[in-house]
């Protein structure tokens, strides 16, 4: 694979400016120093969508989501990360350079999307010739309608069926698409054979890929899904969001249930808004892809063992994932049923009903801390706050937060605070919490630092004596660091272009709620960014030497250097 330099995405950002990227897409207004919009990723009324172009970055105070031009284009137009260059690179003119590896071709999955819709037509077309597959749809009390409408198709039984449909130039590209597979004696064979075929399409309405069902109960598996291709991660993807999208536009809710056949049955019954995770648990990617096409996400789950140890996999993303705009809520299901039997047996209206009895994620949570303690001793209590504590922590919804953590707190018989308080994750004092609305930032020193340096990057030359700060143990500590030098070295890149840096760097999310985080009073924001950055390197320092203070005295005075006992003096006349 080649790459594409550094230099040049640099080079970009610099050229283009992220207003003009977001306003012919979703258009802004001026509002202070920033341009505002309704966010284009979740529905709402007023506008939190902003844009900053000193910093070219965006942030949404409702959803959350945030990030650089090139981010804006990859989640706005679902292009990859390659995608969205090319097509800034195309709007100043220029040609992508790539280093290592020979030149790709301009939409370099576009041979992918070809194969697939082929496939997918092509499957489609089997269908209408194989009377067995139409009965077996028939008879699981699929209607033609439904089956046309979700794209049903079926792969023929043989091992060359599809393959021989392709070109020598798309065989190649069937094979990364997952289509097809490479014969050790060369060759290709079909990778879905005699399989009803769902097709899986993405935000855009393209097919990625696909499920194929057996039609013999003896064959195996039950369910083969396409492998992970360049255009398909089942960590991302959701089955049938595209056609609920397409239906309603502004959903209230949505249902997330297991499997092809519950969403497909769940249709035919006339209940659209419903999409089924592709045999994953659920990811924070598939939340935020949730969350962004309704307000209000409805779990639904088996309610044997395995339904509820996915339900508390999916309770624990969505602490992290879930802000006061939208709602979690879990439904269970009679043991031994899905939604595909239960929709069949009992009709549209009661399964309607039992939607309305999910339980919200609190009342979801609270149930789980009554039925793993019994809370009636001490012990017991001080049990469940330890299991609650850390799960507390997670949640970003402020006030999901605080009414949570109340009622724990009733429970155990302390205070939110004390309940709260133990172990805190950051050994260095808080200064007074400071809130970014919507996205809850526990701001510290280190983070305060991070954020004016993000905020303007020019504050990097004014570190005076960046060792000392070298002394301070703690996480955060090689991040800044490295951020000074840095930007000590380059102090005229942009945010985004340092976000862009991090890409892919496990320090990137962090930045990104950093970058997003409000100063108070943008409107001094030079003078205010310096003292804020300034005083927090000052408690740093302060932090670090009160540290080493703390090692020597640890030491037993005999072992002590001379310059070490030079030092204690020091700090005791300081
Ligand atoms: P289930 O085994 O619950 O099947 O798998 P189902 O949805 O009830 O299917 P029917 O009604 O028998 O046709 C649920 C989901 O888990 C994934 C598929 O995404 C399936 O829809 N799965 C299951 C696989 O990926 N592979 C398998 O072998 C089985
Ligand atoms: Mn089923």
């Amino acid at each position: 694979m080649s790459r594409i330099p550094k230099s040049f995405i640099d080079d970009i950002l610099t050229r283009i400016d992220i207003v003009d990227i977001v306003d012919a897409r979703v258009p802004l207004k001026k509002a202070g120093a920033n341009y505002v919009a309704c966010c284009p990723f979740h529905n709402e009324k007023t506008p939190s969508f902003s844009v900053s172009q000193s910093k070219q970055f965006y942030h949404c105070f409702g959803c959350g989501a945030h990030g650089t031009a090139i981010s804006f284009l990859m989640d706005y137009e679902r292009l990859s990360f390659p995608e969205a260059i090319e097509t800034l690179a195309h709007s100043l003119g220029l040609e992508v350079p790539h280093e290592g590896g020979e030149q790709e071709p301009r939409d370099s999955f576009e041979p992918l999307h070809n194969v697939l819709n082929l496939a997918d037509s092509w499957f489609r077309q089997q269908l209408k010739n194989s009377p067995s597959a139409i009965e077996y749809l028939k008879q699981r009390g699929l209607s033609g309608e439904t089956a046309a409408a979700f794209g049903i198709g079926y792969a023929p039984a043989g091992w060359e069926n599809l393959v021989s449909q392709f070109s020598d130039q798309q065989k190649k590209h069937a094979t990364t698409a997952g289509l097809s597979s490479q014969r050790e004696s060369g060759g290709l064979y079909d990778r879905f054979r005699h399989r009803i075929m769902f097709p899986i399409h993405d935000r855009r309405g393209r097919v990625v890929g696909f499920g194929g069902r057996v039609i013999d109960p003896e064959d195996e598996p039950k369910y083969l899904n396409s492998p992970e291709t360049p255009v398909f991660q089942k960590g991302r993807e959701l089955y049938g969001l595209f056609r609920a999208r397409q239906q309603n536009r502004h959903l209230r809710q949505l249902l997330v249930v297991e499997g092809y056949m519950d969403v497909v049955m769940l249709a035919e019954h006339g209940i659209n808004n419903v999409v089924a995770t592709l045999g994953t648990a659920t990811t924070a990617d598939h939340l935020r892809n949730l969350f962004r096409a309704a307000p209000e996400i409805i779990f639904c789950f088996d309610g044997d063992t395995a339904g509820h140890k996915a339900a508390w996999r999916a309770f624990e993303t969505s602490l992290t994932e879930l802000d006061d705009r939208h709602q979690v809520k879990f439904l269970f299901l009679p043991d031994g049923e899905d939604p595909d039997s239960l929709v069949q047996k009992e009709g549209r209206k009661s399964f309607q009903k039992r939607i309305e009895t999910a339980q919200s994620l609190s009342a979801y949570f609270l149930q789980q801390l009554t039925d793993r303690f019994d809370g009636n001793s001490l012990d017991s209590r001080a049990q469940m706050a330890d299991f609650a504590r850390p799960l507390l922590k997670k949640i970003q919804a402020e006030v999901l937060s605080e009414l949570v953590s109340g009622e724990v707190a009733k429970r155990v018989g302390i205070s939110p605070a004390k309940l709260l308080g133990g172990s805190k994750p950051m050994p260095i004092e808080h200064k007074p919490v400071r809130r970014a609305r919507g996205a809850r930032l526990e701001m510290n020193d280190i983070r305060l630092a991070v954020a004016a340096l993000l905020a303007q990057p020019s504050l990097a030359g004014k570190v005076e004596k960046p060792e000392a700060l070298a002394q301070l143990k703690h996480a955060g500590i090689p991040l800044l660091l490295e951020l000074i030098e840095q930007l000590r070295g380059e102090p005229d890149l942009t945010t985004a272009q340092i976000l862009e840096h991090y890409r892919d760097k496990p320090e990137s999310a962090a930045l990104h709620k950093l970058a997003a985080y409000e100063f108070p009073n943008p409107d001094n924001e030079a003078d205010l960014l310096e003292k804020v950055f300034q005083d927090a390197l000052q408690q740093l320092r302060r932090k670090a030497a009160e540290q080493r203070y703390a090692e020597l005295l640890a030491k037993s005075p005999a072992s002590l250097t001379p310059a070490e006992r030079e030092e204690i003096q020091a700090f005791g006349r300081s």
